[in-house]
């Protein structure tokens, strides 16, 4: 079975941004050789091994040196990962069109007794790459061996700046009200997950159960999620960070995919609690209607000062909240690692893993 896809349209480039992948590529290049000659001996602040060394370097320098047009031209879409996976696992894919251009992509048995809604990071720019639905077999295989009975249901949302916020907000509430409306389906069986730019529709889509959203459906529930695993959350949209020394060297993005990343998924409109809910106050959180809530960061990545303030911000309103530090990890380990090949689990993966068996019926 193959996906209709109706809405999702393909990146379009011009003349110049395809020419320029030639030195794009060669960039990208000399970036690996740099990284592997001066990464047979690496610090505390850098990778736990050279593949992993070298893959960070890799993505740094593509998402650094790229635009997210050009990325979105190369990179298979979402749907299209997921139809890959499903071949080679030998299950057959089984998408859901949620309306307005998004879709949903069951990983395991659909009927189980808890659902995890996940939502892919990438700048709100970047397509699902494999590690996600590697990540996703990994968990639902790993909770199967504890007596957990879960399925994932992965969000396709529209990359910006083909649609903006808040679109893709939108999208991920009709996701969870797709779930929702399931028969016999309890919202305590129903967990959300996300990183990086998919942690920041988590946090945007409890904004929105606890504070209905002006442009959104309001969605109204007869009690609490079971819980939610925010994986580096991006909470805080800024473009620049003056005065701040930044280390990079030991995570896979750079300071520098801030600015337009945040501008492609705003676009014409403003910022507040949706897009940056480190700047909520304390209260916004208190009637978020999820019974635990998990923030997990790399100790290496650039952005764990803000997921700690953040977390900090969360704690103040909402009791049950925690964040756990996977030492030594970059951004997205979790995910990252397996799309770089490395099964082993990190450390963050693992924490993921208990919270989850843990909170699941
Ligand atoms: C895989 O990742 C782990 C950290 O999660 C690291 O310790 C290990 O050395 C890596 N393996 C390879 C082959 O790079």
């Amino acid at each position: 079975m193959s996906i209709k896809v109706t809405k999702v349209t393909k990146a379009k480039l011009s003349l110049k941004e395809k020419l320029d992948f030639f030195p794009a590529v060669a960039s990208i290049v000399i970036a690996y050789i740099y990284a592997l000659l001066t990464g047979l001996r690496r610090t505390e602040r850098q990778a736990k091994s050279l593949s992993l060394h070298l893959g960070y370097a890799v993505f740094r320098k593509a998402t650094t040196r790229l635009t997210t047009t050009q990325m979105q031209y190369i990179l298979p879409p979402s749907h299209k990962i997921y139809e890959q996976h499903s071949k080679k696992t030998g299950r057959l894919p089984e998408s859901v069109e949620l309306g307005d251009g998004a879709l949903g992509h069951w990983v395991g048995d659909r009927n189980a007794d808890n659902v995890l809604v996940w939502f892919h990071g990438g700048g709100f720019g970047l397509p699902a790459n494999m590690g996600y639905f590697k990540f996703y077999a990994q968990l639902l295989r790993d909770l199967k061996a504890s007596g957990k009975s879960v399925a994932v249901f992965s969000l396709t949302y529209t990359l910006a700046p083909i649609a903006v916020y808040p679109t893709q907000l939108r999208q991920a509430v009709n996701c969870l009200r797709y779930i929702l409306s399931q028969p016999n389906r309890d919202p305590s069986t129903v967990f959300l997950g996300g990183d990086s730019a998919g942690g920041n529709l988590v946090g945007g889509v409890l904004s929105h159960l606890a504070h209905p959203h002006a442009e959104i459906d309001s969605l109204p529930l007869h009690s609490n999620l079971g819980g939610a695993v925010m994986i580096a959350p991006w909470t805080l949209l800024e473009k620049n960070f003056p005065g701040i020394e930044i280390y990079h060297g030991g995570d896979i993005i750079t300071t520098a995919v801030a600015g337009p990343w945040s501008a492609a998924y705003i676009g014409a409109g403003k910022r507040d609690y949706y897009t940056d809910l480190s700047t909520a106050p304390a209260d916004w959180f208190t009637t978020f209607p999820v019974n635990s809530v998990l923030i997990t960061a790399g100790g290496n990545e650039i952005m764990l000062p803000l997921i700690q303030d953040f977390a900090a911000k969360f704690k103040e309103g909402f009791e049950n909240v925690e964040l756990f530090v996977g030492y030594r990890e970059c951004h997205v380990a979790p995910i990252y690692h397996l799309e770089l090949g490395n099964t082993t689990k990190t450390e963050q993966g693992k924490k993921v893993e208990a919270v989850l068996a843990e909170l699941m019926v």
